[in-house]
């Protein structure tokens, strides 16, 4: 083009500025266009033209604005001025009711109007506007400070720039509102990605915020966002409700849905939600939902928030519908009584606003029920709880030759036969003693607060103990201090590892690229994967591969060992596990010179727990050069202070008496007191296990159940040899001299209870207090009960019970005297 005057340009401006503005606003706002894209382009390019030969014609708000072009490397993070809130959830009309009681009395009276708005499924944004400019615009985060993504924002073409009704419009004002990527353009880019070959995008959420987060803001522009807001902050405004800021926002040029509705009372908002169940479908916007708001600004602030939701506003969700997906493969999780719950591995699909991989099963009886077959195509509903359910099969998808769901036979944890009882829904691995879970659920109870209270122990810890074979029973704890060496670099958190339905070890994708790369951090992996979450698993490593290749980060190495790992998944005969690849393709990118085989390295990692635990009990040997590698690939580890801390917690439990002791060992029906009376009869462990059958019928207390219990775990050997391994370590398994003395027997024979707060007890010291006067405690109100010491606050139910079976009530002060030995 040739350099035209400066007055020629100035008017040229002012027109395409116009034009633009119009056919930006028949797209946005009407949905509509009548030019072509590549028109359009060209406007636009005429524009920056015009503008590059005369810069200081460029208007802050001139619409060549909004074409990206600046590349944003890591975005900076911005603190709210105003914390982001959510809101509550409801999915029933009685909940809206018991909404609406709670705001009726919260003001006291029934004199207010809802605002009623649909509820935009897209990604939160607050726009801060200085002196009517846009200066910064930040994601929700999460909620106290956001990612600052101005440069993104600026492309969307109904977020002004800049504010044009300056009169009256306070120096500083926040807006919030959702941004999304209206159906349309959703459908758009998918058609273009398909006829590419590329994956699809998985719902216009996702790819509204996988956009906003991108780096090129050019390519942001072409993906043609848009955004409703909902809501203005500001100080110093004449508005006191919600629908006159909406209707201001709306005149200073935002966007804002037109289909929102003052509501009178309960009623017209159950109409606006009906009404709207359907016909939102037609809006240019995924919905999932519609918000209702007190409209009234200082009945809002009467009513104020609780921790994390305004009192005066909640969003009402409609049901998600059902979804269809494809069945991957089954895994078998074994509980802590050895129960076996079979859970369905789905191709991901989108139901209520998330994203759903995995259904349970229940049992072998409801894959039966479905009728189930390999590669089938399935319906999932999501109700009222988390964990979505398969409701049926879709017949007509299934392929001709596909078999059904044979069920397990062996433990996928420990490779035992499977049981069923007759009658019982759930199959069992009998391998109580052997079977990781199971003996961690024992262990568990072991080092429990009231056993033998070792909390430097917990769950996680101990499932990696347990599950890598340092603790398969509560004597093995006490020899850990012998294996310190070994325990250093033991692999802690395990929801990065699952088990396909023959036990061959998985890990997490996520974990996986991490390893395959350089200087790839553990976040940007997860935003890919989230950003490509429905893609399948050969797509989602292609995809990465591709973009890694783009990046200064890539290096020889890990394109080989990404690509060697692709064409590895591409050609997977084992289960496929969304999210999860095989530990042994892994190791084989990975250890090439390891001299092991795909195959060896498989068995290898049958009824593993961790890399760790194959590395250690596989003897597989790791060369140098591959350990930081492998180290990436593993999940957090114990070191020196948290083996320490471990220890200090096992030799400290060597003081817990006998009768924890007792109760520790985890023996059917001992439960706390159970095992206090034991041990205050017998005195040691011997008389116990010696003490006829007769002889413990006669304890007050002790019934055939119990009998029978106490025989059959000394009749295992095991038990006896666990035992006698643990006196051997010195744990007491005798009551101390001063245990044995009795105060007095100024309580024998008697049932007593205590209940509510005591002043002179904590609740085990009355326990032991009553005992060592000869009385026995008992939990619950009960006839057999001889009395009950009514301590401050004793529930209104218990005392109602105990008044009525006419259980005589005590205070504390009566009691104690009542015990008094002077
Ligand atoms: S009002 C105090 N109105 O839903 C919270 N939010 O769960 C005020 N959302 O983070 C929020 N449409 O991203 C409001 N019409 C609407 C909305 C809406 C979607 C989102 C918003 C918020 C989330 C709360």
């Amino acid at each position: 083009m040739n350099k035209p005057s400066r007055e020629e340009a100035e008017k040229r401006i002012v027109a395409l500025t116009e034009s633009i503005n119009y056919h930006n606003h028949l797209y946005y706002q009407e949905d509509r266009s009548i030019i072509s894209d590549f028109e359009f382009d060209q406007l636009l390019e005429e524009l920056i033209a015009l503008e590059n030969h005369y810069p200081e014609l460029k208007k802050a708000d001139s619409p060549s604005q909004r074409v990206g072009g600046s590349i944003t490397k890591n975005f900076e993070t911005a603190t709210h001025a105003v914390r982001m809130l959510s809101l509550g959830n409801t999915y029933s009309k009685e909940e809206l009711m018991a909404f609406d009681e709670r705001v009726a009395k919260g003001l006291g009276h029934r004199d207010y109007e809802y605002f009623c708005e649909l509820k935009f499924d897209g990604v939160a944004i607050s726009m801060v506007y200085q002196q009517g400019e846009l200066i910064r615009a930040v994601t929700r985060g999460d909620g106290y400070k956001g990612d600052v993504v101005t440069e993104n924002v600026k492309t969307i073409r109904t977020v002004p720039l800049s504010i044009q009704a300056k009169e009256g419009l306070p120096p500083y004002l926040e807006v919030r509102g959702e941004i999304f990527l209206p159906k349309s353009g959703f459908e758009k880019i998918n058609q273009v990605r398909k006829s590419k070959g590329e994956n699809l995008l998985a719902n216009p959420r996702n790819a509204a915020s996988g956009t906003l987060k991108m780096q090129d803001s050019a390519v942001v522009a072409k993906r043609k966002l848009n955004c409703y807001v909902y809501q203005l902050i500001a100080d110093d405004l004449s508005l006191s409700k919600q629908d006159e800021a909406i209707e201001k926002l709306r005149q200073w040029g935002f966007n804002v849905s037109p289909t929102y509705r003052n509501c009178q009372n309960l009623d017209e908002v159950l109409a606006y939600i009906d009404e709207w169940r359907d016909k939102r479908q037609d809006l240019p916007v995924e919905t999932d939902g519609v918000v209702l708001k007190v409209n009234d600004y200082r009945q809002q602030e009467e009513l104020g928030f609780t921790a994390k939701i305004p009192r005066w506003a909640i969003a009402y969700k409609y049901q998600a519908e059902s979804a269809a997906a494809t069945l991957l493969s089954i895994t078998y999780q074994v509980g802590r009584t050895g129960a076996i719950t079979p859970v369905a591995n789905l191709s991901p699909v989108s139901l209520a606003g998330t994203t759903v991989k995995r259904a349970s099963l229940h049992n072998a009886n409801e894959i039966e029920r479905l009728d189930l077959h390999e590669g089938d195509t399935v319906l999932v509903e999501k109700g009222g709880e988390i964990i979505p359910k398969i409701t049926q099969v879709v017949s007509e998808r299934r392929n001709r030759n596909s078999k059904p769901i044979a069920y397990i036979d062996t433990c996928p944890e420990c490779g035992t036969l499977l049981e069923r009882k007759e009658g019982e829904a759930k199959h069992f691995c009998p391998n109580e003693a052997g079977c990781p879970p199971q003996v961690l659920g024992r262990i568990e109870h072991f080092v429990s607060k009231r056993a033998m209270d070792i909390d430097s122990l917990g769950t996680e810890r101990l499932r990696a103990l347990v599950q890598q074979g340092y603790v398969k029973d509560p004597a093995d704890l006490y020899s850990l201090p012998e294996k310190r060496d070994d325990l250093l670099g033991l692999e802690i958190s395990d929801d990065q590892y699952t088990k396909n339905s023959d036990g061959y070890l998985y890990v997490s994708l996520k974990k996986c690229l991490y390893a395959l790369t350089h200087q790839v951090t553990l976040k940007e992996i997860e935003e890919f994967l989230q950003f490509h979450e429905t893609a399948e698993q050969s797509e989602k490593i292609a995809l990465f591969l591709d973009t890694h290749q783009k990046t200064g980060k890539k290096t020889n190495e890990s394109e080989r060992w990404l690509s060697r790992l692709l064409e590895m998944i591409q050609k997977q005969t084992l289960d496929h596990v969304d999210d999860f690849v095989p530990v042994a393709y892994v190791l084989a990118v990975l250890l090439p010179e390891a001299g092991a085989s795909v195959e060896d390295l498989l068995k290898l990692s049958k009824n593993k727990s961790s890399l760790h635990d194959l590395i250690i009990h596989g003897g597989l040997e790791v060369p140098e050069q591959a350990k930081d590698q492998i180290n990436k690939l593993k999940g957090s580890t114990f070191q020196e202070g948290v083996i320490k801390n471990m220890m200090e917690g096992i030799q400290h439990s060597l003081s817990q008496p006998f009768p924890k002791v007792l109760f520790a060992l985890g023996i059917r029906n001992i439960g706390e007191n159970t095992a206090i009376l034991l041990a205050r009869h017998f005195k040691n462990i011997d008389e116990l296990e010696n003490a006829t059958d007769d002889t413990l019928l006669q304890i007050n207390g002790v019934g055939e159940t119990l009998v029978h219990s106490i025989r059959s775990f000394f009749a295992l050997e095991k038990n006896k040899s666990i035992i006698h391994r643990l006196k051997e370590k010195g744990l007491h398994f005798e009551l101390f001299e001063e245990e044995i003395k009795q105060e007095s027997d100024k309580l024998a024979g008697k049932r007593i209870l205590a209940s509510g707060k005591l002043n002179h007890f904590k609740r085990d010291e009355i326990i032991d207090f009553i005992e060592s006067h000869g009385g026995t405690y008992s939990k619950s109100v009960s006839k057999n009960l001889d009395f009950i010491i009514e301590g401050e606050d004793m529930g209104p139910s218990k005392k109602e019970k105990a008044v009525n079976l006419g259980i005589p009530l005590i205070t504390e002060e009566e009691f104690l005297k009542m015990c008094s030995t002077k």
